[in-house]
């Protein structure tokens, strides 16, 4: 085994904070939604709209640091060991079977992470965000006609928003249990806390192979 920096300085920052966003946006969205009602729904209105600019900087961010570090390629889809890392999860793991693939700062996620990521990144998040943010300026685009964002009833947006958050908080629970499944069950969330994984020496997967599956040349 090596001790490895698996995440940047960055990247746990970005992933906690939009995580703690994502978590707060839910409590407060569901309370507007009319699920529950702890602050207030004018409050919670307000917090949600303050918390959903910090997370659109935040998005802001992170797509300029996965620009200028080349780590977005670290999601570009691959076919390779897909079908032996689904088996692994819904069997192997089971058996106590070992990770069909190596991890490495290089390789930070696996051909079923980087694929799940992906629609996070390029589906789910724009879905709620973009919903969200023709929901906040339903009014004024309406009232200056400016778009015809105008013509969408708000109705169809609250809906589309509304799937969105259903979707997120069901990743959510998939992603927390996933994250489990590691070498212990703590080991993936500790990375993500200081950076640093116990991961198997790389003795039988060359680095060129890395390379092919698109991954970050540095
Ligand atoms: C940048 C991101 C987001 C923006 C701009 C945004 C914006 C809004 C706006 C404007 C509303 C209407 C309430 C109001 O007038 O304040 C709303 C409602 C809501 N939001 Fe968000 N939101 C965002 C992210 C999220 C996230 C991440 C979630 C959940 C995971 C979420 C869940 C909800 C829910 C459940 C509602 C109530 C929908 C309804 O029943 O009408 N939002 N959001």
């Amino acid at each position: 085994m090596k001790r490895e920096y698996v995440y940047k300085g960055f990247e746990r920052f970005w992933h906690w904070s939009q995580a703690g966003l994502i978590i707060f946006l839910a409590f407060t969205g569901f309370e507007v939604h009319g699920s529950f009602r702890v602050l207030g729904f004018e409050h919670a209105a307000r917090f949600h709209r303050v918390a959903s600019w910090m997370l659109i900087g935040l998005i802001i961010f992170a797509i300029f640091w996965h620009l200028v570090t080349g780590e977005w390629r670290q999601y570009i889809p691959t076919t390779h060991k897909l079908a032996d890392q689904i088996r692994f999860y819904t069997r192997g793991m089971f058996r106590g079977e070992p990770h069909p693939t190596k991890k490495s700062g290089l390789q930070k996620l696996n051909p079923l992470q980087r694929l799940v990521y992906l629609g996070f990144k390029l589906v789910l998040i724009p879905l709620t965000v973009l919903s969200g943010i023709v929901y906040m300026f339903h009014k004024s685009l309406d009232k200056n006609d400016i778009v015809v964002i105008s013509d969408i009833p708000l109705g169809t947006v609250a809906f589309w928003h509304t799937l969105g958050a259903f979707l997120l908080m069901a990743f959510l629970v998939v992603h927390v249990y996933m994250t489990t499944t590691g070498r212990t069950p703590t080991s993936n969330i500790e990375a993500m806390i200081t950076g640093y994984e116990e991961l198997e020496e790389d003795e039988d997967e060359p680095v060129d192979e890395a390379k092919v599956d698109g991954q970050v040349d540095r």
